[in-house]
Parts: structure tokens; sequence; C-alpha cells
């Protein structure tokens, strides 16, 4: 039988060539390889997706998955699985070495289990020194791919199972996007959707736009049916997903900007809250301002990534705005909604950053002062501009820096979750408390998150309800929420 479905496979015998039918093809294909498998084993095969990275390869893993499922693998928590794909990130050394430690202990379990399978995806593939690495000394990997081509899985994963070797396939670019393939949510109430994928800034640290591709923007009629085919299936939140969503839509056939796809999706009944992710500032426009003020669903968040409070350090990070613009940008959506939650991504120890240059961030900090901060310290990404600069900031300079400007950003935070001890605010109630099973977690329009008894049961989670907010603990809260706040 399975030397059929080898020559079948080979020839490419009836396998259609449009997508997404032809990958449909082949998960049946695929299911019939493992339904074979499983009553060899006597047992049902596991499977396990691992995320490395940000959100857009969260929702990659949910693809994954959603493939994974209608093949009929059931998935599990544990590495100790039939198959494992680490959806790699390699935006910073660190989370590529992550992926290189563990894959020796995936070289373990398999060896206990020698007809387990394992993939590797995502950013880390698309890197050249990676793959002939990962030829030479990882040689029980079974399936490699990367950014372009994952909507071919089922494809990848037939062939995996089929063939004795290692299978590589890494595309360098595409300009295809594949709609409707199955996709399988960590969340029955909110959701990630990719309104754009690639990048085309190339800011001179990060490696994003050579493993990620050119921008492309999905249509807008396919975003809108996602989400509308989400909402009834009882999604409230969506979060709209893209490395710089200010720049949607300017090259579709017919062009569309981001706000005019915000008030789109705004009319979609049902929908409660919408969330995107995440905005350059140099492409942050007026029009976006205007519609986020008069939105009833756009939460009141905006992260908008500093990287460095220094202009002469911008200049060389090419992110094309400086200092002032960057504070009159905040300025002006202060302005224009009071209550909005503005946080951001610093870097700490770009080449050539002086004290001065790292007090001027300090400064930004102070002046915006930020609900939150993601911060980092410069990592040298082979390929990029900034790996070929002189002047790398000696490391003991960049740790001082980096444990002053931790130390600041969370004395801020802290103060400004203080400044909503006592308000009652809708609150989207996500899961039931993992410390105190008598509490359930949800998360305020700015992002924050609560932790609140919920006087009644779990049926609470995936609705909004208002909290009071007794007690700020410095990143979160505590709250409480009574019979009469609850909203629907
Ligand atoms: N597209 C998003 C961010 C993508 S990467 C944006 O432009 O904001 C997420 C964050 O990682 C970046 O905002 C940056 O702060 C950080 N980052 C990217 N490359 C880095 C590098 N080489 N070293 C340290 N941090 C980096
Ligand atoms: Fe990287 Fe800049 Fe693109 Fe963000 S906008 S992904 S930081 S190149
Ligand atoms: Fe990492 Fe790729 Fe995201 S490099 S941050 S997983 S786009």
């Amino acid at each position: 039988m399975e030397k059929q479905l080898n020559t079948q496979i080979n020839a490419d015998n009836g396998a259609p060539i449009m997508e997404p039918q032809r990958q449909f093809y082949y998960m049946d294909l695929a299911k019939k390889l493992v339904e074979e498998q499983e009553r060899a084993y006597g047992r049902k095969l596991t499977a396990h997706v691992e995320t490395f990275g940000c959100q857009m390869n969260a929702r990659d893993s949910e693809k994954l998955r959603g493939i994974l499922d209608t093949i009929g693998y059931v998935q599990v928590d544990t590495e100790e699985a039939d198959f494992v794909i680490y959806n790699t990130c390699t935006v910073r050394e660190n989370a590529n070495n992550k992926v290189y430690g563990r894959l020796g202990t995936l070289g373990n379990y398999k060896k206990k289990n020698p007809g387990m399978m394992i993939a590797l995806c995502g950013c880390m593939m698309q890197e050249a020194h990676v793959v002939d690495r990962l030829k030479k000394d990882y040689r029980f990997v079974n399936l490699i791919f990367g950014t372009h081509n994952i909507f071919k899985f089922a494809e990848l994963v037939v062939r995996a199972l089929t063939e004795k070797q290692m299978v590589v396939d890494i595309w360098e670019d595409t300009t295809e996007i594949v709609e409707d393939l199955p996709v399988e949510r960590k969340y029955s109430f909110k959701s990630g959707v990719n309104i754009m994928f690639g990048c085309n800034n190339f800011c001179s640290y990060c490696i994003v736009p050579y493993v990620r591709g050119r921008e492309r923007s999905r249509e807008p009629k396919d975003i809108i049916r996602e989400i509308e085919r989400l909402v009834a299936d009882g999604v409230v939140e969506v979060m709209l997903l893209g490395q710089n969503v200010n720049s949607y839509g300017k090259n579709l056939e017919q062009p569309m900007t981001f706000a005019e796809l915000l008030r789109e999706v705004e009319k979609i009944e049902g929908l409660e809250r919408i969330r995107f992710m995440t905005s350059h500032p140099k492409d942050l426009s007026d029009e976006l301002i205007e519609v986020m003020a008069q939105s009833k669903k756009i939460c009141k968040h905006m992260h908008l990534p500093l990287q460095s409070g220094s202009s002469r350090i911008l200049k060389k990070m090419n992110r094309h705005y400086d200092k002032e613009q960057y504070l009159a940008l905040v300025e002006k959506l202060r302005t224009a909604i009071p209550d909005i939650a503005i946080t951001t991504d610093i870097i700490v120890g770009f080449p050539g950053e002086t004290k001065e240059d790292f007090l001027e961030t300090l400064d930004v900090v102070r002046k915006v002062r930020y609900d939150s901060a993601f911060t980092f310290i410069y990592s040298k990404r082979s390929g990029t501009p900034a790996a070929e600069m002189e002047d790398q900031v000696p490391e003991a300079e960049v740790k001082e820096n980096f444990d002053l400007l931790l130390k600041e950003v969370q004395r801020i935070a802290a103060e400004k979750a203080k400044e909503l001890e006592g308000a009652v605010l809708p609150v989207l109630v996500e899961q039931v408390n993992e410390h105190d099973s008598t509490l359930v977690t949800g998360r305020l329009s700015n992002n924050s998150v609560v932790h609140f008894l919920p006087k009644g049961d779990t049926s609470l989670i995936g609705k909004i309800v208002d909290v009071k907010l007794t007690e700020c603990k410095g990143f979160y809260y505590l709250g409480e929420m009574t019979d009469e706040l609850v909203r629907k």
C-alpha cells in the first residue's frame, strides 16, 4: 500500500496544480499514511509544534497545527511525540542558540522512538549557514522548510513520511499568498489575522526582511471573509498582524490604506475588539489616529517601537524618523486619544551608541512614559548592514545601560498602572487563573492583565465583563466583578 502511494506521489499522479486544492489532496494522502502507521503501532500518532518567535510565528504554528489535525495527528504538550516541529526565530542570536540546544534533546527522544519525525521551519531556516549546519551535524532531522512555502506543509509531510533521506525545501522569496488552508486556534475567542507578510524597511540591525521576504498585503476581501468566519466561530477579538501594518495595502492592485481596512473590519457585526501590531512610526498617518479616536472597537493601545531616542543612532538604524518627530507623534496620539496606552521596543548597544545617545533614549522614555516596553540588547545578525559597522559597544557598557533602562521602564510602567487603580473597566476574560482556580484572568482594552474573582463559573471565558480594578500589583491588577457588572 505504501509503495503504491509512493509511486503516485513521485509521479505526482492526480495532484491538482492549483492551491489550496493541491494541499488538500496531500492532506488526504498523509492521512492514509498516518492511519497505516497507527494500525502498525496500535495507537494514535501524536504531534507537537513549538513556537520560538513573534506573533506572526505563532500564527504560522496555528496553521501547521490545523494541517496536522486534518492529517489525523493528536496534538500533545510534550516533545516526546511522534512528530515534533520547531517553528524557529532568528531575530536575535539567543533565539537561534535555543534551537540548537533543544535539538540535542530531540535527538535523544528519537533514539528511543526511531519512527519519530522532526521538522524545522520558520525564519532561521531562511539562512543558508543554518541549513548547512543542520545538514552536517543534525542528520536525524527529517524535514526542513522555510517561511515562504509553509502553505506546502501537507505536501512536505507526505514527502518526509515516504522518503528515507532528509527533505529540504527552502524558497528565496515568493509573491504567492495561499488562502483557505485549515487553522487550529489556540484560543476560541481571540485570534491573530495576518494582513500582510514580509517587510521592506531594512532597518540596519534587522534580519526580518531577509528571512520573511518583500512586503505583500492580503486582499481586503480575504481578510474580511476570514474575520467574519472567525466571528461566526466565537471569536470576539482579532489582532491584525504585519511587520509594519501602517504600510498595509500600498502594493495592492487597488491600493487601500490601513485606516480604510480598519474601517471595514469595524463594520463586522459580533466583533468586539480590534488590535494590531506592529506600527512603524514613519508610516503612522493622521487618518489612522482619526479612525482610532472614533472607533468603538479598536483597543486603546499603540505599540510604537522607538528602538533608540538618539536621532544620530536612528539615522544609522535606517528608521526614517528622529527623536523630535517621534515625540510629536506621541503627543498627537495622546491629544486625539487621551487614555491610549503606548508601548514600545528599544535596542541598547547598537554599534557606535555612546553614553549621550543612550541618555537620549532614557530622555524619550521619561517624556513618553510608556505603559510597558520590551528592551533588547543589540544582537549582531550576519548579513545586515549593522553587522558590518565598526565600533561595536563593549559588553560591560551595554549591560550597565540595559540595566539602567530596564529599571526606569519598570518604574514608570508601575506608576502608570497605578493611575487606573479603582477604575471600572471592560475586561475580556481569557482563562482560569493558572495559580488560583477561584480567579479568572483577562485583559483590558489597553492590554493590561487583570485577575479577578468570577463569582460564577468558567462560562465567562471569551466574554467581556466590567471589572473594578481594586489593586494594582505593578504589572497587573487584582479586581472584582459583581453580578451587576456583567455586560453580556
Ligand atoms: N516589525 C517590528 C518588529 C520586529 S522584531 C517593528 O519594526 O517594530 C521585534 C523587535 O526586535 C524590534 O522592534 C527590535 O526592537 C528587536 N530587534 C530586531 N532586531 C534586533 C537585533 N538585531 N538586536 C536586538 N534587537 C532586535
Ligand atoms: Fe525589522 Fe524594521 Fe522591518 Fe521591523 S520594520 S521587521 S525592525 S526591518
Ligand atoms: Fe523572529 Fe521571524 Fe518573528 S525572525 S521575530 S519569528 S518574523
